[in-house]
């Protein structure tokens, strides 16, 4: 993970916080990813693949029985392209919330591709739509901006969130976003996960990155 900036009011890992996983191990994640789910062509965020080995082998055994049966999967290349920016949302809906995600990185995940969270000094206004909770209206300031690199991060899905593209569409990204179910709060995700729980990195500016 880079984190590029944050917001004085804010604490990093109120939002997002790096997992030290002694099992993650991208390269199988990739296989994994080949094998089962990167031919399937019909939708970029697509929710109906299930958990594979290699994907559960990013989840300590005990927190498997709290995520969600399958997991999101993130997918886009030049024949599938998406919007360059998801706009500002919270995950789920009034009927199915959901507070924490375990994001992981698979392919091409690097300061090209920025996700922010966004700090409302006075509070903000939503819409449900079919799948999040839209942002309306309300000042907003940049809370953080930060990248994944090469290791999973448990992120706050119940936070004001957006991500930014700024890679050319010829070059592939997968990111996989495994939900915890929606009994587990933001804070019960981080005591389940408290043993691989990272200190926040270092900013990084983003200025000096090609
Ligand atoms: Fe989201």
């Amino acid at each position: 993970m880079q984190l590029f900036e944050k917001h004085q009011r804010v604490s990093v890992d109120d939002y997002v916080i790096p997992l030290d996983y002694p099992q993650w191990n991208q390269e199988r994640l990739i296989k994994g990813f080949r094998e089962d789910y990167s031919e399937r062509t019909r939708l970029i965020f697509q929710h109906k693949w299930n958990a594979n080995d290699a994907i559960k082998s990013v989840v300590p055994t005990e927190v498997l029985e709290h995520m969600m049966p399958k997991p999101l999967v993130i997918h886009y290349h030049k024949d599938r392209p998406t919007k360059q920016f998801v706009p500002m949302h919270v995950d789920g809906n009034v009927g199915n919330i959901v507070h924490a995600a375990i994001n992981m990185p698979v392919i091409g995940c690097d300061h090209k591709c920025l996700t922010n969270f966004w700090y409302a000094p006075n509070g903000y206004e939503r819409v449900q739509k079919a799948h999040a909770m839209i942002y309306e209206s309300g000042d907003l300031e940049v809370g953080l901006e930060y990248c994944m690199t090469d290791q999973p991060i448990l992120f706050n899905t119940g936070e004001l969130h957006s991500t930014a593209n700024y890679n050319d569409w010829d070059r592939e990204r997968c990111i996989i976003s495994w939900r915890f179910k929606s009994y587990v709060s933001w804070e019960d995700a981080k005591e389940m996960l408290h043993t691989y729980l990272q200190p926040s990195p270092q900013m990084t500016d983003l200025k000096q990155l090609d």
